[in-house]
């Protein structure tokens, strides 16, 4: 057999050099290269290089019409943590490799542990920790009052030794806490660089489509907001599910940022307790922050991230800048969407904020990707600039256009209901997602075509 031979990898766009050089020549970044192992090519490296998906027969991969494919349904297992099954489609796939990221405190452990004490007797596991000795690991397990009897824990960091332990006890679910302590022989970089996690995940990955394992890599967060390790890592993976929330706040948001095998941008809620993460399963309101009154630069809206409307606040800062290139800075939202909208706040609105830095902010630290927040962010920042509050128990959302023109969002219906549930009395919304009669059970519905119907109706 040929010998493995190792090469460099841009931990930017991926691209592949025979030797090390400052500079990657395919993107131009510098100082992402670093060494990786390229496997001697095998016969059977198409079917291989698939993870052996394809219909190979004697390691030759043929044509099929796909009338004569066989298609069965995954197997599915519920996890018995209903915001984690939702997020993760509908429950946990045999085979599949998930990716659970997030920054270094947030609760990735806990939340894993606790869904392997959930599993208990339904599903065999096994927990991989590299970063706390087993010790900690049984601590947190009495700590969470999860049943100890199932529980298997290894405290390993080596690859090629884990995946000896496991062929030998065949658990169906592992969990490798985290993908960054990991390392394998076959290179010399340091754990935790991008080489080392590549090549572990890839043997990971190779190992859970081998033997119907299903894997959960737990991944931290760079500064720059991405899973340490290449992008490519991100490509390996079946799911990729970040979990994300604000320090200070004690819920908890589950999102899946990719899902082979159910919705994306589905949305699973958790509270932070003394005994673990305790599910949200009504996540309606609660990220609406506590004001006694109505204060400027606040706009309140109707999400609908995954299959739940959600009710979030958009809080938004406008103040004299002394740069001579003012300050745009999104939380939680696009940054360059909130550019698009200064820009059309001044063209078709005609106040303009050039001189002024502005900051906007998601209320509770989750994202908001949809567009539906355009006409909230725009009204919060009108309101701040103004010193002027929207006008109390008034929900707003919409998509704006380059034109200035509002646009209808999908299923306005169920996002009015979803207010008015909750006591609202008046909303701004584009005309097409207004009914006729211009009201919601007891909530007015003011519908606009343009965004200076929209400034109007705020007064
Ligand atoms: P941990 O799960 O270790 O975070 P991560 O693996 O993402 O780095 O959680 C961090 C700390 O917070 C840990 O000391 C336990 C504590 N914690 C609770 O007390 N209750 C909870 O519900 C959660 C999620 C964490
Ligand atoms: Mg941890």
């Amino acid at each position: 057999m040929a010998k493995a031979k190792t090469a460099y990898v841009c931990a930017d766009c991926g691209a592949e050099h025979n030797k090390w050089q400052g500079q990657c020549v395919e993107c131009g970044a510098w100082n992402t290269l670093s060494e990786f192992v390229v496997q001697p090519a095998q016969k059977s490296m198409g079917a291989a290089r698939q993870g052996g998906y394809a219909g190979a027969a004697n390691g030759v991969a043929r044509i099929t019409p796909l009338t004569d494919v066989l298609v069965t349904a995954e197997s599915r297992t519920l996890t018995g943590i209903g915001e984690l099954d939702r997020v993760l489609g509908g429950g946990l796939v045999d085979g599949s490799v998930v990716l659970v990221g997030g920054d270094p405190g947030i609760g990735k452990s806990t939340l894993l542990l606790q869904m392997l004490g959930k599993l208990g007797e339904k599903l065999s596991s096994v927990y991989v920790t590299g970063e706390e000795s087993l010790a900690q690991v049984a601590a947190r397990a009495q700590r969470l009052d999860l049943p100890l009897q199932p529980l298997h824990a290894l405290a390993e960091t080596g690859i090629e030794r884990i995946l000896d332990q496991i062929a030998a006890t065949r658990p169906r679910v592992l969990v490798i806490d985290s993908i960054q302590t990991i390392w394998t022989e076959m290179l010399t970089a340091a754990p935790g660089s991008v080489s080392q996690v590549r090549e572990s995940a890839a043997k990971l990955t190779r190992f859970a489509k081998e033997t119907g394992t299903s894997v959960f890599l737990v991944g931290h967060v760079t500064k720059e907001g991405g899973i340490a390790g290449p992008r490519v890592l991100e490509h390996m993976v079946d799911a990729v599910l970040y979990f994300e929330g604000e320090s200070g706040s004690r819920f908890r948001v589950l999102r899946a940022f990719k899902n082979r095998f159910g919705a994306v941008n589905e949305l699973g809620v958790f509270a932070m307790s003394e005994k673990g993460l305790r599910e949200v399963p009504n996540p309606s309101a609660i990220f609406l922050s506590a004001h006694s009154g109505p204060t400027p630069g606040s706009a309140v809206m109707v999400t609908r991230e995954g299959t739940r409307p959600l009710l979030v606040e958009v809080q938004a800062l406008v103040d004299q800048s002394s740069l001579g290139n003012p300050r745009r800075v999104a939380l939680g939202l696009e940054q360059n969407r909130l550019a698009m909208l200064l820009a059309v706040l001044h063209r078709h609105g005609g106040v303009a904020a050039y001189d002024q830095d502005v900051f906007v902010n998601v209320v509770g630290g989750i994202r908001v990707q949809e567009t539906a927040a355009d006409l909230p962010v725009l009204l919060a920042v009108l309101s701040s600039l103004r010193d002027r509050p929207l006008p109390e128990k008034t929900i707003t959302f919409g998509e704006v256009g380059l034109s200035g023109e509002i646009r209808p969002v999908p299923n306005g219906e169920e996002r009015l209901k979803e207010a008015s549930h909750h006591g609202f009395q008046r909303a701004i919304v584009p005309k097409a997602n207004a009914p006729k009669k211009g009201r919601v059970g007891d909530m007015e519905v003011i519908g606009v075509e343009r965004l200076a119907q929209a400034i109007d109706a705020c007064r």
